[in-house]
This record gives C-alpha cells, structure tokens and sequence, in this order.
C-alpha cells in the first residue's frame, strides 16, 4: 500500500502509540481488501466499545475506558492512552437509554459503566448524537465526502441520497479511522463499484412507509449485498421512507449502494445509474411481490396479544413522533402492552419542548432516546409478542430476543398498543 508522509510518520510512532497502532491496523485491513492507498476522511459515525456485553465484561475486568478502545477499537490487547480523534467522528447508538435505564430493567452497574463509556468518548472528541441516525441530527455527509460509517441503515442513505462515500465499516477499522482520520480507498469509495447492477422495477405505487419498508425487504432478498436501481418510482420519496426502504434492503440482503432513477444524485437516469454496466438481473416488485414480502415479515407471529410495541427504528423524527402523538392523545396504552418509541436525544428535546413527550407519557407510553431493543436487547418483562412498523426491527427480533413479531403500519402498531391486540392487514 502506497502511504504518503503524514501516514509513515503515524505508522513509524512519530504521533504516538495509539496513532501507530491504529495505522497498523488500517494498513493490514486495507492491503486485505487491496486497496492501493488510504483516503482522508473527515466524517465517522461509530460506536460498540462499552455497548456490546463483550466489551462491557471485557470493561469490568480491565478498569479503564483507554484498556476497552485498545482492545476493541484498535485490535490491541496492549492498552495505550487514546488521544483525541483526528476527525469529526460522532456516536451510533449505545446500549441503553440513561434517562430510561430503570424502566429497561438495565442493572445499576451496566448504567455506570454506560455513562464511563459515554464521558471517555465525549473527552476525546466523539459526538454524542447517540443514533442510528445521524443525518436527523446534523451529519448530513456532502456529496462526494468520503465517510467511515458502520450502522448498516445508515450506509445505503449516506452513499446513496447524500452522495457521501463509505463502506459498512466495523468498530476496529472506525475506530482507528477517528484517531488518523483516514480509512482504505476501496469498495464505494470508488467510482465504478459505485454503478447499479440489479434493475427494480417498480410496478406498483408506493403510497405509505410500510410500502417502501416492502419494497426494501423484497429488494433486499434478491441482490443481496449489489447496487440496485429502482426504476418506475412516481413520486419522490420523503426521507421517513427512504430510512425505512434503507434499514430493510440492508436487513434481508447487505445492500449499502441503491440508486432511483430521477431522484437520487448519481441516477439522473438509467443510463447515469448503471454506466457502461449492464443489469444482471432484474426484478419486478409489485402487488405479489408486496404481499410475499409482507407474509415474510410475518411469518412469526400467531398470537394477537400484542404486549410490546416497538417505533422509531431507524430513530424517528420529530414528524413521526407528531404521527404518533395524533393517535395517541387522550388515550390510555392497554394495561399488558408496553409502548416505546426511539428517537435521537435531540430530537427528544423538540418533542419535550412541543409537548409531544407529555402525549406520550400520559398514554402510558415511553419515548427513548440512544439505543433500541435490537441493538441495546432491553425489552419491558416478559414480552412474547411484539408489533413494530420497521421491517429490520421485525427481521430481527425473533431471532435476536425470540418475540414473535407483528409487522405493519405505524396506525396498526399504535392501535395494537391501545387495544393490546393485532389487528393489522395488507390493504
Ligand atoms: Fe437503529 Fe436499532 Fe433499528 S440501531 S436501525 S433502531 S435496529
């Protein structure tokens, strides 16, 4: 791999321990991938150190926050003293929600050792956006920016209706990216990994959030990890849609590039989308499509007693958490069902301040901020049954935490909290 001064000097331990160490680490992870050189970036939206139960027991046992980064963010069972990052770097979610931590039934101990992550991360530098969507909260990624993000709904939205450039990075690569600011050039960063090879073509008008969550699902299932291009889509998508088209096609398949033609800024046209690139296949999504992706989503669930209800996953904004409040106000959640909805911190902020939060609280609901069910697996007691309006949510909770899993549209999901029974239907 070719590196330029300022990469030797981290490399040869002229910027210290950490920075050495983690320039080992992106050279040995880019010449894996061949990649012939490293980029700058100035954008990395991470997390995991002191989130995820490894790292949390690795954290008790080592005593320090610098032990944890060495070890999970810079592949290093020596620990170093970790510097400021390099590069505006910002924090996915984490593993609970500290102003919720009780009713989350989250040990004292945990909640510490969270609030320990969050300060050392914080002190060096890292954003506590604390979501899994950062474009809702200031880090909308330029055209052309080259970016180093890991959460798998994000990805698609920033390389493909920002124009920024990433890969599906992990925790070791975004980690050693913070403290150089440089990630390999490789993958999306590129221009022509960055063409459509599947053709969608939409056949059917998609006229609500559950509809684009469908097409994703299905769209997901046949191309797997490829670039695929909608074609046929009659009215330009809002970005609550694209979030839930996003979280689903990178859920059923790995997809972290799709292009629709006449909307997004690399597919003027099909022709733009695919460059001298031809499909390699290609696939129609309509009424029976829908319905198969739907029945999928499903498949889970036979009990009509709903006792969680899960919304805001990816994160909510603040129209959707209005949505919810419109439904919810001057109602009671049913007494055996439990209502939480995600959103980022300060979007909560908004909704104290409008007055939405006090909706949700007299209903009996929860509005969370910085983790959810999936990632942080914290759930009120004894849930067996669970209704959410997110495709990935429904994708993964029955094998992440066994609920069977009732998916459909925000209306549904809210209804099913107040009556405590599924009710929902494919129109
Ligand atoms: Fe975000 Fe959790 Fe969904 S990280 S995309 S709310 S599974």
């Amino acid at each position: 791999m070719r590196l330029n001064s300022d990469e030797l000097s981290m490399l040869d331990g002229k910027q210290g321990p950490a920075r050495q160490k983690a320039m080992e680490l992106l050279v040995k992870y880019g010449e894996a991938l061949g990649a012939e050189r490293l980029v700058d970036t100035n954008n990395i939206c991470a997390g995991v150190a002191g989130s995820a139960p490894a790292a949390r027991e690795f954290a008790v046992k080592a005593g320090n926050m610098d032990a944890v980064f060495s070890e999970f963010h810079l592949d290093s069972a020596e620990s170093v003293e970790i510097p400021d990052v390099k590069a505006f770097s910002c924090h996915i979610n984490q593993a609970i929600d500290p102003a919720n931590w009780r009713i989350q039934r989250v040990p004292p101990e945990m909640y510490e050792l969270c609030m320990r992550h969050e300060w050392f991360f914080a002190r060096i530098g890292v954003q506590l956006l604390n979501t899994c969507a950062p474009y809702l909260v200031g880090n909308i990624p330029i055209k052309g920016q080259h970016c180093a993000w890991m959460e798998s709904s994000a990805v698609p939205l920033c390389n493909s209706v920002f124009g920024g450039r990433t890969n599906t990075e992990g925790c070791e690569s975004t980690g050693a990216a913070m403290l150089t600011g440089k990630i390999p050039y490789w993958g999306y960063h590129l221009d022509e990994n960055r063409l459509g090879t599947h053709l969608v073509d939409v056949g059917f008008d998609l006229e609500t959030v559950m509809d684009w969550g469908l097409l994703g699902y299905c769209a997901g299932e046949v191309v797997q990890e490829k670039v695929p291009v909608l074609n046929g889509i009659k009215q330009i998508p809002n970005l609550t849609r694209l979030q839930h088209f996003a979280a689903a096609i990178a859920s059923s398949g790995g997809v972290e590039m799709f292009h629709i033609v006449g909307v997004t800024p690399e597919a003027n046209s099909l022709d733009q989308a695919f460059g001298k690139k031809r499909p390699t296949t290609s696939l129609r999504f309509g009424s029976v499509e829908r319905r198969e992706a739907y029945e999928k989503l499903n498949s889970s669930a036979k009990d009509s007693n709903v006792d969680f209800v899960v919304l805001g996953c990816p994160h909510y904004g603040i129209e959707e958490i209005w949505r919810v409040c419109r439904l919810l106000e001057g109602k009671r959640i049913h007494a055996s069902t439990n209502l939480w909805i995600f959103a980022p911190r300060a979007i909560k902020d908004i909704a104290d301040r409008s007055g939405y939060t006090e909706i949700i609280r007299n209903s009996g609901a929860v509005l969370m901020t910085d983790n959810c069910p999936a990632l942080g697996q914290v759930s009120p007691k004894g849930v067996r049954v669970v209704a959410t309006d997110s495709a990935k949510q429904a994708h993964y909770l029955p094998a992440l935490l066994g609920f069977s899993t009732w998916f459909g549209s925000q209306e549904e999901c809210v209804r099913a909290a107040i009556t405590g029974r599924w009710e929902g239907e494919l129109k």
